[in-house]
């Protein structure tokens, strides 16, 4: 990406696409200096794909084949990717994991949000292994995409309570709802240049980032 240009941005989804649809809101309202020139998602069901295209953005579906095709699944996204020269790549939502490989093409510029306060809770079902745990606080967190699974360098988290009465629904209702509030922040300080990829490690005004930023969104005791 040139300085100063606007960021072009593709983002990946396999469902219902809330997140999806508030970094593309916050790059049409000027929040992040960036555009978002494609949603790719391997589902043609998927919900995200529908509110794409009523935000007029361009959208690909990428479906994935067999687990003998995941290869070829692979090469086909990575070209749908290429063709568009993004200088950022967001997964919100994309539920396929990437090879070792296909990450190496896009390090440094790839994106992903997880619904917990990682290093904790990685994998799936967050909030169901969050609540069983009796845990008092939670929260999602973006981070740079690395070949290890949910492993990249954290740059935001927000944190979240538990309550006594909460469901899994409840729970990942309250965190989602802040998950739309830190990715657009993550991307907008990506795309001024804020917020830089070096050494394997991520960068914020020129600071090395030991350990993540975190919004804390408990109400007050
Ligand atoms: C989010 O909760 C995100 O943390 C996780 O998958 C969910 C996607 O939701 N990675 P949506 O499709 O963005 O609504």
């Amino acid at each position: 990406m040139s300085a100063g240009a606007p960021l072009k941005l593709a983002i990946l989804i396999s469902g219902r696409g809330s997140n999806m649809s508030a970094i593309a809101r916050a790059c049409l309202n000027g929040q992040i200096a960036a555009r978002t020139a494609i949603v790719i998602s391997d589902r043609a069901d998927a919900g995200g794909v529908a509110s794409a295209a009523q935000l007029g953005i361009p959208t690909a579906i990428v479906a994935r084949g067999t687990a003998r095709d995941a290869a070829a699944f692979e090469e086909a996204l990575a070209a749908t990717l290429e063709a568009q020269q993004p200088d950022a790549i967001a997964l919100a939502g994309f539920m396929r994991i990437l090879s070792s490989g296909f990450v190496a093409r896009f390090l440094g510029r790839m994106f992903n949000i997880h619904p917990s306060l990682l290093p904790a809770y990685r994998g799936l079902h967050t909030h169901r292994r969050v609540l069983a745990a009796h845990e008092t606080e939670h929260g999602a967190s973006v981070h740079f995409v690395t070949a290890e699974l949910d492993g990249g360098p954290v740059v935001l988290q927000s944190r979240v309570a538990v309550a006594a009465d909460d469901t899994e629904a409840t729970l990942s209702a309250r965190v989602q709802t802040t998950e739309h509030i830190i990715y657009p922040q993550v991307l907008a300080w990506f795309a001024q240049r804020r917020l830089a990829w070096r050494e394997g490690a991520a960068w914020l005004d020129g600071r090395r980032l030991e350990t993540p930023i975190v919004e804390d969104f408990r109400a007050p005791a």
